[in-house]
């Protein structure tokens, strides 16, 4: 079955809060686009066209307004709303229809990724068809993420969500490659001490079971944080430096939709009127100006 994707852009990100004033932050921009189209554009990436978007009961009519019903992209979304915050592997019981047994792969709505190779990364990914893969990425500041304990052999031992003495410098991104058994086994999973169905306890069954893949994301990736006032301002002059260097979009699901062939021409230039004399339309009439 195909793969299906899962965008988890719901949560008040609390510590944004005075900035946000409790709407979802995946709303606000990360320099020249919506900070949603970042983690949308790495589905894409992975060639998935079937999406499932969940947001807050409040946020939904304005990431609705955002997105359109996803044509625009040549793909399709299917709106779920989260009533409570009750943790990310409660997403999986909001999609089993959705899912209808498929695999999926899903991202978090603030996760940033960006890297020569991502395609590939996820290619392998999603050729394993069961069990489920996750991503490590070194950072500094492990606490603050589900990390990842190996054994002296590489092994992955356990994934322990914000330790306060983290095994490793491992973190695992908002990135989830798992088989179509994960409702189910999410189903399984108990709310933790701060009541939320925890994504490591539904990861800790496939790892149990032998069957989780870590796939490190090496020094040639970005995965950027947006939890914080200045991790969000990070990752827009990130994205800024590097579209300004490079002439080329990070994060833009119209120039991953085209690239893809899943819009034509038309369909691009309808996308740069969108967005008019923005800096985001300016760069969508040079892609079609470049296009052959
Ligand atoms: C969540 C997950 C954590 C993961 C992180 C990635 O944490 O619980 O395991 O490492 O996303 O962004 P949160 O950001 O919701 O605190």
């Amino acid at each position: 079955m195909k793969r299906k994707g899962i965008l988890l852009a719901g949560g008040t990100g609390s510590r944004l809060w005075p900035i946000t004033m409790g709407t979802s932050k995946q709303l606000l921009p990360i320099y020249d686009k919506p900070m949603v189209y970042y983690p949308l554009s790495v589905l894409m990436l992975a060639g998935i066209r079937e999406i499932a978007i969940i947001t807050t009961p409040e946020d939904q009519p304005q990431f609705k307004r955002l997105l359109g019903g996803g044509g625009q992209w040549g793909v399709s979304f299917t709106w779920i709303v989260q009533d409570r915050p009750e943790g990310l592997a409660q997403a999986y019981l909001l999609t089993r229809d959705f899912l209808g047994g498929a695999p999926s792969a899903m991202v978090l709505g603030d996760n940033i990724f960006f890297g020569h190779g991502l395609p590939e990364l996820m290619a392998r990914a999603d050729a394993q068809e069961s069990g489920g893969t996750v991503f490590g990425y070194h950072v500094a500041d492990p606490e603050r993420y589900g990390v990842a304990a190996f054994d002296p052999s590489g092994r992955v031992t356990a994934i322990v969500e914000k330790p306060k003495v983290p095994p490793s410098n491992f973190a695992i991104t908002g990135l989830y490659f798992l088989d179509g058994r994960a409702p189910a086994l999410a189903a399984k999973v108990k709310p933790s001490a701060r009541g939320e169905l925890e994504i490591v306890d539904l990861l800790e069954a496939y790892r149990a079971e032998g069957s989780l893949q870590v796939e490190r994301m090496g020094r040639g990736f970005a995965w950027l944080d947006t939890g914080t006032p200045g991790s969000l301002l990070d990752a827009g002059n990130f994205v800024r430096t590097l579209e300004a260097r490079q002439g080329m979009q990070v994060g833009s699901p119209d120039e991953v939709a085209f690239q893809q062939g899943w819009i034509d021409r038309a369909g691009l230039a309808d996308r740069a009127q969108v967005f008019g004399k923005s800096s985001y339309g300016a760069q969508l009439q040079a892609m079609l100006k470049d296009a052959p």
